[in-house]
């Protein structure tokens, strides 16, 4: 493995995916002047050219791509170079038609898309593998290469044959004998015994799948996510390996899609030298929502990551691709670093001329000049970035955890009822935006993280505990921690089988009470829950109906026929507390849980004053440079704490009266 603690990187990269294949030289030298204006010094090169540098299966063909690497290495530019196997080249296809995917619906694809290589195809390996182990071989040695970036994007499913040997394959390393895949599966149900190994087929839609998104077996689901999510990362650490044989440091990624769901990222990252993602919020994702991908990015590794992709200023591929308002670019980018990212990359430099790409935004547009608003927002971010490198490395220091795990995320949407609107990010995300708003640092945590660094976990919806978890989350209470969980939880395990005995299984204990029934509630229906003060609240969704056993409720139901039974609790175990949830609970309502929460715990907001403004710091040895941040739409207070010091952006002293409007950025540094 290559370096894996410090910096990273000399400065922080500026840049971003770069393809001047697609274009004629002349235009080259071109795009170095302009982006010698913006402070461009990384570029992103080789991701989707492998028709091109191996225009057959005996030849590769390298010439363009030395010349990229040398014009590119000449202007001092720290390359990210990819591999160039995430789209097939259509000669493969043609000739070893298997290493195309057959989707969900047992549909064999042909040639065309991307990421569309059947990831248990022998041959697909073999030519990946071999091609990645040519560049590293060429290339290894090249000072300018800062990083690899390994295929892209590395996602989807395949539904084929050899997919569904290599499943019998991997359920037979798992579960050892027929008898123990029977009772994981719990296949006594519909008469799903089985008999033979090769009995087992891949669930897809023509044999457990209901719909696009639910089975029949949610446990058979989950077993194939787990393992669809593990051939994928076959793939990438085979080519990882290969280039490990010729460039024995130089750090290697992959880009990641923050919370998508396909890929369990924490096993992931864990071959991965450096996390590295692509954020593409759309024009009404929530702020909390992309801070919240972030501290999940940067969680995977509990390090820096690398932005890899956003767009300049629009998008092609969402529904509707409005343009970031002038300064949107820069304060995203900014709270892209204030959550951990040590490098801000673009897709793209260059504009597309045809394909599904041309309305993508760009650093250059199709004017091709360098005098447009983009542009000129582009080059006033590189220039601000230039000063910042003393970022490079450090910390976002954070008492409260939330857990963020992908079988359970497969697992809660598989299962068949009680409510189809309940949805894993959602949930995790209402959580998180409390923090958000309160200026209270998060770190997104894995289930098997080390719980006693935060002073409170918070797991909603927890609905699959795997074997063990009960107990490192009781060991976590005992010893003071304060955790918080909700409706959903404590009722799988690993296999999705029932933990019998009452809900919520196994943080029954700790929790101190026994779910006997769940609610759920239609979209126009709604429940209300009455705190202690005697404030009322609306509930949605689902609606836990709870027993005490030990804990004490901190709100009750007050209306329908389960009106006046707890709803909220909280439970005194060890030296620590939990606090219980039990139905999806209108904003101010989770707030005011919450406010309780990190009272007790005494995990207080970053800045001592309420504020509208984003507020997040990261620390080295010697200092906090604190991020602020107006997202939203009036122009908001300076909080007073920081009158008297001076922004590192404009310069300025500021003030008891300095006010950000949308949009505005300032950065303070205070020395420890
Ligand atoms: C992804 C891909 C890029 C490009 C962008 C467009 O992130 O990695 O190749 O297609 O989307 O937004
Ligand atoms: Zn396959």
């Amino acid at each position: 493995m290559g370096k894996k603690t410090g910096k990273m990187f000399k400065r922080i990269l500026y840049g971003g995916d770069y393809n001047p294949n697609q274009w004629p030289r002349e235009i080259w030298e071109e795009d170095m002047r302009i982006f010698r204006k913006a402070h461009i010094n990384s570029a992103s090169i080789n991701i989707f050219s492998w028709a091109k540098i191996q225009p057959s299966e005996e030849t590769y063909y390298f010439d363009e791509l030395d010349d990229i690497i040398e014009m590119l290495s000449k202007e001092g530019y720290d390359i990210v170079m990819a591999t160039s196997t995430a789209a097939l080249p259509a000669w493969m296809v043609k000739r070893y038609p298997e290493v195309a995917r057959t989707d969900y619906y047992g549909r064999k694809h042909k040639f065309g898309q991307r990421h569309n290589a059947c990831p248990n195809s022998l041959v697909y390996q073999k030519y990946a593998k071999a091609l990645a182990e040519e560049l590293a071989k060429r290339y290894g040695n090249n000072k300018n290469i800062v990083c690899w970036h390994v295929n892209n994007e590395y996602g989807g499913e395949c539904y084929c044959e050899s997919c569904e040997k290599a499943f019998r394959v991997w359920l037979r390393k798992k579960y050892k004998t027929i008898e123990a895949l029977n009772k994981a599966w719990n296949m006594e149900f519909w008469g799903h015994t089985i008999y033979d190994w090769d009995e087992t087929v891949l669930p897809n839609a023509l044999s457990e799948g209901i719909g696009e998104d639910k089975t029949a077996f949610a446990g058979i689901s989950i077993d194939y996510r787990r393992f669809n999510s593990d051939s994928l990362l076959e793939n990438f650490k085979m080519e990882r390996d290969a280039i490990r044989k010729y460039d024995p440091d130089t750090p290697i990624t992959n880009n990641l899609m923050g919370t998508y769901k396909g890929l369990d990222y924490f096993k992931w990252a864990k071959e991965m030298d450096i996390v590295s993602w692509d954020n593409y919020p759309a024009y009404d994702t929530p702020w909390s929502m992309t801070a919240m991908r972030h501290d999940l990015m940067r969680g995977l590794k509990g390090r820096p990551f690398m932005l890899m992709e956003q767009t300049p200023s629009q998008q092609n591929w969402q529904p509707y691709n409005s343009l970031k308002r002038p300064g949107q670019m820069r304060a995203q980018s900014y709270q892209t670093v204030a959550h951990g990212a040590d490098t801000i990359q673009f897709f793209q430099l260059r504009r597309s001329v045809g394909a599904c790409e041309k309305f993508h935004g760009a650093v250059i547009a199709h004017v091709g000049h360098e005098n447009t608003r983009v542009f000129r927002e582009v080059a006033q971010l590189g220039k601000e970035l230039k000063e910042l490198d003393c970022i490079l490395g450090s910390d976002n220091p954070s008492k409260v955890g939330i857990i963020f795990d992908w079988d359970n995320y497969w697992a809660l949407e598989y299962t068949s009822g009680p409510h189809k609107d309940l949805k894993y990010v959602d949930q995790i995300h209402n959580y998180y935006r409390y923090f958000y708003e309160k200026n209270i640092p998060v770190d997104m945590i894995p289930i098997d993280g080390d719980f006693s660094k935060y002073d409170v976990v918070v797991a909603p919806v927890l609905y699959m505990v795997k074997e063990g978890v009960g107990e490192a989350l009781e060991e976590y209470v005992k010893n003071g921690g304060t955790l918080v969980t909700s409706f959903m939880s404590g009722i799988v395990d690993q296999s999705d089988n029932v933990y019998l005995g009452g809900y919520p299984g196994p943080l029954r204990k700790m929790a101190g009470i026994w779910v006997e029934e769940i609610d759920a509630l239609a979209p126009e229906q709604h429940n209300t829950v009455v705190f202690t003060d005697g404030i009322e609240y609306t509930c949605r969704m689902l609606c836990d109906l709870m027993h005490l056993e030990g804990a004490e409720s901190l709100a009750n139901y007050s209306s329908d026929f389960y009106a006046g039974t707890p709803v909220v609790t909280r439970n005194k175990f060890g030296k620590g507390r939990v606090y219980y949830i039990g139905t999806d609970l209108e904003e101010s309502a989770l707030d005011k849980v919450l406010d309780q929460v990190t009272a007790e715990a005494d995990v207080s907001s970053i800045i001592n004053e309420p504020t509208k403004l984003e507020v997040t710091y990261r620390e080295s040895e010697k200092e906090r440079l604190y991020f602020i941040i107006n997202f939203v739409k009036d122009e908001q207070p300076l909080p007073k704490c920081f009158a008297g010091k001076r922004d590192l952006l404009s310069g300025d002293e500021l003030g008891d009266d300095t006010k950000l409007k949308q949009y505005d950025v300032i950065l303070v540094s205070i020395h420890k």
